[in-house]
């Protein structure tokens, strides 16, 4: 599910000779990363999960002890990558199920990093926060309303720290433009667009020889946004969800359900069984939320039709507008043309995230967008501080998928949006990618 890193995203790492270290504390690559190593225990080896360790084992001071999976050859090829990248084979856990719980019953494990299927995400976090291990999710951390509250609850009354690994909110032009937000540049910010289309169709939802995997199945039971992250990521910190304002309503409308048809009979013909197949997940999903400040967010779900990736993030104030598909922007008395788009790059330059300039005075080449997100995690861990995303924001990202459902099944009808933080909203300050 992950898109190939974009061109803006590769040059602006590589170009500066692709080192990455965008920690809170920046700490010195020796002394304090050793005096107190961070041990990780990874539950899920396959594409992502692998893909995860293997950033993980370039941070320094960061041990992976343990591995869980229930599929033999995900698992091993986990242990291996470990191995080759120069640490000790991590201890394997498999056999069923719920063989997770037996690493997390382990006392030498700080954090642990969850890869699994969607549907495991909710249990194996709340399992994770109950055993004082600190957690990181990958997307979506929860499906459901009750999923959503459940990973607020346990987070509150465990104290144990826990976050979604939604890693588009630390892009490197998504964290500029939150810095131009913040400095005013945009004005009073009204409204957004976001999006996630990447055509899963062909490699992920099913394998290329037309086999239903885990993620197809949603496709057959529900029709609603399945994978907002991406869109809401970066948005939250630009709109101040969950500091200052909140979600209010959200109105969700899905197109027919026709791609995945169309996809199957162009590959496999007419009589492939999955050509046949009804699937109740319409092709495009459109949301509208609106905050309780006024703002308005439209998000796209656009995972089933044949295109290229785009987030299509698209900001805009009452003083000007970003847009990313364009990478452009207007600046009111600002831009040298009057209502005309300039280039977004130099403010990018201008704009720069302390977390990437940092990343940029590093040269080890290890460079990116995950590496930057695992890092803020696991220096979180390290240090005793909050996670870079917290577990409200988290789930706010996620109540989309539900909200989405319950809209269209009820014909588009206004969905009210759950407020998480119970009221605190209102008085919470942002937090997310304070230094500049
Ligand atoms: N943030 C991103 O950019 C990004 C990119 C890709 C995938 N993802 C997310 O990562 C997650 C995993 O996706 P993937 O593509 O790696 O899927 P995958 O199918 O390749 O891997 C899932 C792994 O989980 C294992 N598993 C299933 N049930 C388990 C259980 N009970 N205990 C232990 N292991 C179990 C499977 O055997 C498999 O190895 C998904 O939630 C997906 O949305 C995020």
């Amino acid at each position: 599910m992950s898109k190939p890193m974009g061109r803006r995203e590769f040059l602006g790492t590589a170009a500066h000779g692709a080192g990455v270290l965008g920690a809170i504390s920046m700490l010195p690559r020796g002394a304090a990363a050793q005096d107190k190593p961070v041990r990780v225990g990874v539950i899920g080896t396959g594409n992502r999960g692998k893909s995860l360790a293997g950033t993980m084992i370039n941070i320094p001071g960061v041990s992976i002890l343990a591995l869980c999976d229930i599929n033999a050859e995900n698992l091993a090829a986990g242990q291996d990558l470990i191995e080759k990248g120069g640490q000790k084979r991590p201890e394997a856990y498999t056999g069923d199920d719920y063989a997770y719980r037996k690493l997390l019953e382990r006392d030498d494990l700080d954090a642990v990093v969850i890869a699994t299927p969607w549907h495991w995400h909710t249990p194996m976090a709340v399992d994770s926060m109950k055993a004082g291990k600190a957690t990181a999710c990958e997307v979506p951390a929860a499906m459901t309303f009750e999923d959503c509250w459940l990973l607020v609850d346990t987070q509150e009354s465990t104290g144990t720290p826990c976050m979604m690994l939604e890693n588009w909110s630390f892009r490197q032009d998504n964290l500029a433009v939150l810095n131009m937000i913040r400095q005013g540049l945009l004005g009073e910010i009204m409204h957004c667009h976001c999006a996630h289309s990447h055509d899963c169709i062909d490699h992920w939802f099913f394998d290329t020889d037309g086999n239903i995997r885990w993620g197809g199945e949603y496709l057959i039971k529900y029709n609603r946004d399945q994978y907002p992250t991406h869109s809401m990521g970066p948005v939250l910190s630009w709109m101040d969800i969950n500091c200052g304002d909140a979600f209010a309503t959200c109105t969700s409308t899905a197109t027919r359900s026709r791609g995945i048809n169309a996809y199957f009979e162009r590959k496999f013909g007419a009589d492939h069984p999955n050509a046949k197949r009804e699937y109740k997940q319409g092709d495009i999903v459109s949301s509208v939320i609106r905050t309780h400040g006024g703002k308005t967010i439209v998000v796209n779900y656009d995972m089933q039709l044949p295109r290229p990736y785009d987030n299509r993030w698209m900001i805009q104030g009452t003083l000007g507008l970003y847009d990313e598909a364009r990478s452009s922007v207007y600046l009111e008395g600002q831009s040298p043309k009057y209502h005309e788009w300039e280039p977004f790059a130099p403010y990018q330059e201008k704009y720069n995230h302390k977390w990437w300039k940092d990343m940029a005075a590093m040269s080890d080449g290890h460079g990116g967008t995950d590496y930057l997100e695992l890092r803020q995690f696991l220096d979180a861990v390290r240090n005793g501080t909050p996670t870079p995303i917290d577990i409200y924001d988290s789930v706010t990202m996620c109540s989309v998928i539900p909200m989405s459902e319950k809209s269209i099944s009820g014909g588009s009808a206004p969905v009210e949006c759950p407020d998480f933080t119970r009221g605190k909203w209102k008085t919470r300050k942002p937090y997310f990618a304070l230094d500049v």
